[in-house]
């Protein structure tokens, strides 16, 4: 900054020393205003902008301390270089602690004036650059801050969106898999309501056995599809009276191929293929369409497979009644381990799943 143009003021009852002070920095290029002390000081500080205050300490009714007390409350960064005589040394280091930026004694040297005054002039400009800085950092991160709060607003908006599509692809979904497995019962006319007793025993079997939602979204569909295949079946197979011919009894287990074949082609049912080829596995590998065993077998199908056998003989046909409780429960005690995950057996039958229909 420009040293020829600071305002510097003074504050000392005796003119003699105002005067020596006033010389010596007018020389140098300050422009200086007087002050002889009294109330009207403050006045002449709150209207005028000064870079330097330089003040006697004993004044009559306003002593130095009061001044810098003024300076400090009201002009924060204006240094303030106390006058004091060879007996005040004890006041000046107390105005020292109180925040006067340095002391001169009396007699006043030129060099020792020029050099403080120096001082607190750099010291003066680099707080008002320190301030300045402060200033723009709180500005800047004010800034930052705003643009944070509308950034996540705009997010939070995208991800509402987001979750609202997802809820009604996820519904087209589910109701689109419904179709499908409705189109499958009307195929077989053994099966009605089939489907959707499996999707209910399926989720709750999965839930007890502690699968993830994405697990259970899975199960979900493939439950109500586990026997899509059965549209590539002959129909008056499909539905025919009594027993099957060997020939009609390998064309019926071509069903869960073909339905992992349609569902294969279809992105992001992958997952449900798998699933669903393997309803007809045997927990000891006597199944088909690939002789799977145990843990071989994909965990949703073994659970497929159990709601499947409770659901066949505890359900209605056109031609039988369905059958009690008690001979389901002891016919899948008696195929655990052999059909059905004997663990998935005990969980099913402990945790009363039957009891959804
Ligand atoms: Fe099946």
């Amino acid at each position: 900054m420009d040293e020829q143009k600071r305002n510097i003021f003074i504050v000392d009852d005796e003119e003699p020393i105002r005067k020596v002070l006033n010389t010596h920095l007018a020389k140098e290029g300050y422009s200086v205003i007087q002050s002889s002390g009294g109330p009207s000081v403050f006045e002449m500080l709150k209207s005028n902008s000064f870079d330097l205050v330089i003040s006697d300490i004993r004044m009559p009714e306003v002593d130095g301390i009061k001044v810098l007390d003024f300076v400090k409350e009201s002009l924060g960064t204006v240094p303030v270089i106390m006058l004091t005589g060879l007996n005040d040394i004890s006041i000046a280091i107390d105005v020292m602690k109180k925040g006067a930026f340095d002391f001169i004694m009396k007699p006043v040297r030129k060099e020792d004036l020029m050099n403080v005054v120096r001082k607190a002039l750099v010291n003066r400009d680099l707080l008002v650059r320190n301030k300045e800085l402060e200033l723009e950092n709180r500005e800047y991160q004010l800034f930052l801050e705003q643009k944070v709060r509308e950034r996540t607003k705009e997010l939070n908006l995208k991800a509402m969106e987001l979750q609202k599509a997802y809820g009604i692809l996820k519904s087209m979904n589910i109701q689109f898999i419904n179709v499908l497995a409705e189109t499958i019962e009307a195929k077989d006319r053994h099966t009605r309501g089939h489907c959707n007793r499996m999707r209910q025993l399926c989720v709750e079997l999965g839930t007890l056995a502690g699968l993830t939602p994405e697990e259970l979204e899975m199960i979900e569909y493939a439950s109500l599809l586990h026997d899509l295949g059965k549209i590539g079946i002959n129909e008056a197979v499909l539905n025919k009276e009594g027993p099957l011919t060997e020939e009609e009894c390998r064309h019926i287990k071509e069903h869960t191929l073909i339905g992992e074949k349609i569902l294969n082609g279809v992105p992001l049912m992958e997952p449900v293929a798998r699933i669903i080829v393997a309803h007809h596995e045997n927990f000891n590998g006597t199944g088909y369409p690939r002789n799977l065993k145990g843990s071989d077998i994909p965990f949703a199908a073994r659970i497929i497979s159990v709601a499947d056998l409770y659901d066949a003989m505890s359900s209605d046909r056109p031609y039988r009644k369905g059958l009690p409780l008690e001979v389901v429960m002891e016919e899948m005690r008696r195929v655990a381990g052999t059909q059905l995950d004997p663990g998935l057996v005990s969980l099913f039958i402990e945790g009363k799943v039957y009891r959804l229909e």
